[in-house]
């Protein structure tokens, strides 16, 4: 086994800018309160987090090796066998996500869409609830994510995480990519930079209001700032 080169430079940059969305539309949700004007960058911040997902999507067709969707699918004796690996032998190694991360991201990736729907739909009642549920099932999967990285770290004596700084992880020396394709992630950072300012432009804090870029529809930042403008 050797250090090889497995995540490109965009999903590296997708990586961390997802984390620091999701951290954040827990910090403001949490932070504070619904009347508070910081409470609606809880919603700039899933709207971020929403649009990294797409980019993500197209990554999963157009991306290097194990960013590709396929590398999320694993059958489901070599998922057990994988979990059962981890208690007793050493585990199975997997040059990009293994089972327990593949199934974790794709959690998360189904928790996004779900939360900005119900975020958007709160004057629903059915969206309140399932809001708050999902929310909570994020934190589950980000906390079970964390904890996996943890225990991998300590049955294989191997610093997992560097791997989604580097881009290098223990790996068969046969399994790496060719090139971490730097100026794809460039152009990536690039885009996405655009799209953040392009919707922070339109923010309107004392409306609670913004233009969703490309879309150019108007999303309002929760209901009870709404209200508060009827009265
Ligand atoms: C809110 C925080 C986080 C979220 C939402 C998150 C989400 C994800 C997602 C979605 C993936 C799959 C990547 C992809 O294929 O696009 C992933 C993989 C990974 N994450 Fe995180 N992550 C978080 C925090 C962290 C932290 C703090 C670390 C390290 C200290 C970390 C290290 C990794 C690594 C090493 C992988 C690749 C694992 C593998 O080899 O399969 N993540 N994470």
């Amino acid at each position: 086994m050797h250090k090889v080169l497995i995540w490109d430079l965009s999903t590296r940059i997708f990586h961390w800018a997802l984390a620091s969305s999701i951290v954040s539309t827990f910090v403001f949700a949490y932070g504070f309160d619904e009347h508070d004007r910081l409470f609606q960058w809880h919603m700039l911040a899933g709207l971020i987090a929403a649009f990294l997902l797409v980019v993500r999507i197209v990554l999963g067709f157009v991306g290097t090796r194990y960013v590709q969707w396929k590398h999320f699918f694993h059958y489901p004796a070599d998922s057990l066998s994988y979990f059962r690996s981890l208690i007793g032998n050493p585990a199975t190694l997997y040059a990009g996500h293994n089972p327990g991360t593949a199934l974790m991201a794709l959690l998360m990736f189904g928790f996004i869409p779900t939360l900005v729907f119900t975020g958007i739909t709160q004057d629903w009642e059915i969206s309140e609830d399932l809001h708050a549920g999902v929310a909570i099932a994020l934190a589950v999967a980000v906390g079970l994510h964390l904890l996996g990285l943890v225990v991998y770290t300590f049955r294989q004596r191997d610093n997992i995480s560097k791997a989604m700084v580097t881009g290098y992880k223990t790996a068969p020396v046969d399994s790496g990519i060719s090139s971490g394709r730097p100026w794809t992630g460039l152009i990536l950072t690039a885009v996405i930079a655009a799209w953040i300012y392009t919707l922070l432009a339109t923010y309107d804090a004392k409306q609670a209001t913004v233009k969703i870029p490309g879309l150019q529809s108007v999303i309002h930042l929760g209901e009870k700032e709404k209200e508060k403008h009827h009265d």
